[in-house]
């Protein structure tokens, strides 16, 4: 693939990856994913809307953008798991005038209109809001909670955490630099952010590898998921407890005692959303970085350069194949009109991230590169976008992550051809289900 006008359109699906689809759903074409099952009178214009979930959808997203952009415009009605009904924002202009104006589109989910169809268990709850973290608060209660966050990630120090990054990269590799071939998502770029987070936070080393695979179960959406929350919430009550009794200097210790006085509960929300909103988006940074670095040949004649040309390669990633993808939960306050849509209050507002990064209205040519330029919505917009400083931390991770592998196996290469590399099936995140690779062994 040379370019990044084709990112985001992968439709093929073999080796590997299609035994990793094919254990969780059967493959159909997207033209099946069609369902009626919605109360029509309620939802009208959801009775024949596309799901945005299922066999293969994440292969092909950019293909059901575009058709949903043909014949909804820049917002369309469409289903979530279980056949729940919302609005996916696929405009640019549309995704941050949402973000941006809370006081018409909140994100308190007790104003959802659909809670009635919600089955118990629903893999998506985690994502919609139930919990009473900084993610889900609004006006002068979202300011104290993520001004306190702000203020522990500002003082986490990056220089000491880009040699922290190098320290477990370095160690990641040498697991095994000497068999010649690694899978790297699971080898490399779940683990090392996932390693550094919980260093920042000060959770504890031999507890790490056990959050790391529960967070995978929560963003896999499968039948354990609640479970895995229910873990990483009791782990972090421990912690939570374990910091205002005996304070250290990691990011919990700051955060309990921070003036905001946060209640345990709060701390355990928030600290929750850390561990969650941090380590799969810079997982899937580093994943998506590499793929385009060892696949588009316009990087790869600089690649022995090195530092730039990972920039530049980090940089675009963030507009063609966001981490964070989709993101659920705006709920509009009262009936009003968006993008030519009637939205009903209490209806559920997607924000398509991905989509609304390729919005032809402001790229219309999607060829044409977008360096240098951060206006991209993948870190999110408006008082509840990304904290800067945690931007700056998933970017340091990320980064190093990058670098030290480059260094450390110079002859990288893909084991696959890189079309047949698949995503994950969840659509709300863009990252890779595997990344197998080849090198010389050292
Ligand atoms: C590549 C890495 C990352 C990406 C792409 C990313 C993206 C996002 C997005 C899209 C949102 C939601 C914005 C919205 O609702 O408008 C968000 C929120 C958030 N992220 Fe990140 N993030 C990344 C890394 C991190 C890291 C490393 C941390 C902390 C350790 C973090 C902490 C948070 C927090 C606390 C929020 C909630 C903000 C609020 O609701 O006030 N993120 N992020």
């Amino acid at each position: 693939m040379a370019g990044g006008c084709a990112a985001g359109e992968s439709t093929q699906r073999d080796g590997i990856a299609m035994t990793y689809l094919s254990s969780k759903h059967p493959a159909v074409p997207y033209g099946e994913t069609r369902r009626r099952g919605v109360p029509a009178a309620r939802y009208p214009a959801h009775s024949d809307a596309p799901r945005l979930y299922g066999p293969g959808v994440s292969q092909s997203l950019a293909a059901l953008y575009r058709q949903l952009r043909a014949e909804h415009g820049v917002v369309a009605p469409v289903l979530l798991e279980g056949d729940i009904p919302a609005w996916l924002v696929l405009g640019y202009r549309e995704a941050r005038f949402v973000a941006s104006r809370g006081e018409l589109f909140d994100r308190d989910s007790a104003r959802w209109n659909a809670w009635d169809l919600v089955p118990p268990g629903w893999p998506l709850l985690p994502a919609v809001g139930k919990a009473d973290s900084v993610m889900w608060v609004s006006g002068a209660e979202h300011a104290r909670r993520s001004g306190a966050i702000h203020d522990v990630l500002t003082e986490v120090d990056l220089f000491e955490l880009r040699s922290r990054c190098a320290r477990i990269a370095d160690e990641l590799v040498d697991r095994f630099a000497d068999t010649g071939e690694a899978e790297l998502m699971y080898q490399y770029a779940h683990v090392l952010p996932a390693r550094a987070i919980a260093g920042i936070l000060g959770i504890p080393a031999h507890e790490t590898a056990a959050v790391v695979l529960d967070l995978v179960r929560i963003l896999d959406q499968g039948p354990d998921a609640l479970d895995a929350h229910g873990r990483i919430s009791a782990l972090l009550a421990r912690l939570v407890a374990q910091r205002r009794a005996a304070p250290g200097r990691d990011v919990i210790s700051r955060l309990v005692a921070h003036p905001a006085a946060l209640s345990d509960e709060e701390a355990i929300q928030d600290i929750f959303v850390l561990v969650g909103a941090g380590q799969q988006p810079t997982a899937y940074w580093i994943g998506n970085t590499l793929r385009l670095l060892l696949s588009d040949d316009r990087f790869a004649t600089t690649l022995a350069g090195g530092r730039r040309s990972v920039g530049q390669a980090m940089a675009e990633v963030l507009w063609e194949d966001p981490p964070v993808a989709n993101f659920t939960g705006r709920w509009a306050v009262r009936s009003t009109q968006l993008g030519g849509q009637r939205i009903q209050a209490g209806d559920m507002l997607v924000l398509g991230v991905a989509a609304a990064n390729v919005d032809p209205t402001i790229r219309p040519d999607a060829c044409v590169g977008s360096a240098g330029n951060q206006a991209h919505l993948a870190f999110g917009h408006g008082e509840h976008r990304c904290p800067v400083p945690a931007e700056e931390l998933a970017e340091a991770i990320a980064e190093t992550a990058v670098e030290v592998l480059l260094d450390r196996l110079p002859d990288i290469t893909l084991a696959i051809p890189a079309h047949h590399l698949v995503w994950t099936p969840a659509v709300w995140v863009r990252g890779l289900a595997a990344l197998p690779t080849t090198f010389t062994a050292v």
